[in-house]
């Protein structure tokens, strides 16, 4: 166990935002991770955890234990002639274990290529893209009780999954590590996934009349890379709203004065492209010092090098109360924000 002082987290958070942590911690084994737990817990330091630190705006300074989990590993529980049973430790990148999925022709998350962040902290937030979210194939996940070290399994129904949404984001909110998660993946008659966005067309533009999963991962990263930043070239992460789900009333009243509105049916409600309004209000591409509007996508915030996660904040501020007075729409940060925004 290694515990380290005054150490800049810039490295360890996609938004590259530049913010010291008291103490700081690596660790690659659950023996080690459960030493630096009990030694938080006995010295009461509050603990951020870091993984992939994909979804996450640092606002000040972490006055705490910052613990970076280096957890790796990849492997087949169990098989039968049609589905698989995968166990992923956390701290694997997930785009890397899609990756190795397609090689072995696994199915079920082709469509979630290409997101940024670690396989144990995409459940937090129920990660999802084209139509596939990450409850559909999550079967199980194991988890450490940070105040204990006690391990829990979650079932699928445990985890309370909904849209960018889980336990772990409510009454659970900081209270467990993610260390082991187990997926059921396909073998053969695979489920695509193609009716989102423009997968159909890129596929057509490849000339692809009978896609393998591996020609829809393909689709996927192209249509992502055309509108997506990557955030080892400029500091982001991700979506950095989520897109409201508004009543079929609202929607109709809307759709009279903006004829051009996006969204689409689910149930009796209407979700709604946050990013289109993001757009309309005038945002896209807009930049206030080294924070921005992505040029491509208004959904997503960007550092274009130097930006506070004040700075960031202030900005994704603005664009809400923009928002709201232009369209009515009260729109929702999906990043966490770490820290006090006195
Ligand atoms: N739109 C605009 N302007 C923009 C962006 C979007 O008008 O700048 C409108 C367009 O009408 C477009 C529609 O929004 O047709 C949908 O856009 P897109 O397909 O890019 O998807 P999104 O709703 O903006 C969501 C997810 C993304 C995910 C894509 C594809 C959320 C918050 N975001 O974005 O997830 O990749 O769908 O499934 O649900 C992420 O969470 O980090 C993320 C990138």
């Amino acid at each position: 166990m290694l515990i380290q002082e005054n150490v800049s987290l810039k490295p360890y958070n996609t938004f590259g935002v530049d913010v010291d942590a008291r103490y700081f911690s690596t660790t690659s084994s659950q023996e080690d991770l459960l030493q630096v737990l009990k030694w938080a817990n006995e010295t009461q330091q509050k603990i951020l955890l870091l993984n992939g630190g994909s979804n996450m705006l640092l606002v000040n300074d972490w006055d705490g234990l910052a613990l970076k989990i280096d957890l790796k590993g990849i492997e087949i529980v169990s098989s039968t002639e049609e589905h698989v049973i995968v166990s992923v430790q956390s701290s694997e990148d997930w785009h890397g274990f899609v990756t190795w999925c397609l090689a072995n022709d696994f199915g079920g998350i082709e469509n979630l290529s290409l997101i940024p962040g670690k396989a144990g902290t995409a459940p937090i937030q129920n990660i999802g893209a084209y139509g596939v979210e990450i409850k559909d194939v999550l079967t199980q996940l194991t988890a450490i009780e940070m105040a204990t070290g006690k391990k829990r399994i979650f079932t699928n129904a445990d985890c309370q999954f909904g849209y960018r949404d889980s336990v772990f984001k409510n009454q659970l909110k900081n209270q467990y590590l993610i260390a082991e998660v187990h997926f059921r993946l396909t073998k053969k008659k695979h489920v695509l996934h193609l009716d989102y966005g423009a997968i159909r067309n890129q596929l057509a533009e490849n000339n692809i009349e009978n896609p393998t999963i591996q020609d829809v991962s393909q689709a996927i990263i192209t249509i992502r890379q055309s509108k997506l930043p990557d955030p080892s070239k400029i500091g982001n992460s991700g979506s950095f709203f989520k897109n409201p789900v508004i009543s079929a009333l609202e929607f109709d009243a809307l759709k009279i004065q903006f004829p051009d509105i996006s969204g689409h049916a689910v149930d009796d409600n209407y979700k709604v492209a946050a990013g289109w309004f993001i757009e309309q209000a005038g945002w896209k591409g807009k930049r206030i010092g080294d924070a921005g509007v992505h040029e491509k996508q208004a959904l997503v915030l960007v550092n274009y090098g130097q930006a506070t996660g004040r700075e960031i904040y202030d900005l994704s501020q603005a664009i809400l109360d923009d928002v709201w007075a232009k369209f009515g729409i009260q729109l929702e940060r999906e990043v966490n924000i770490i820290g006090s925004l006195d």
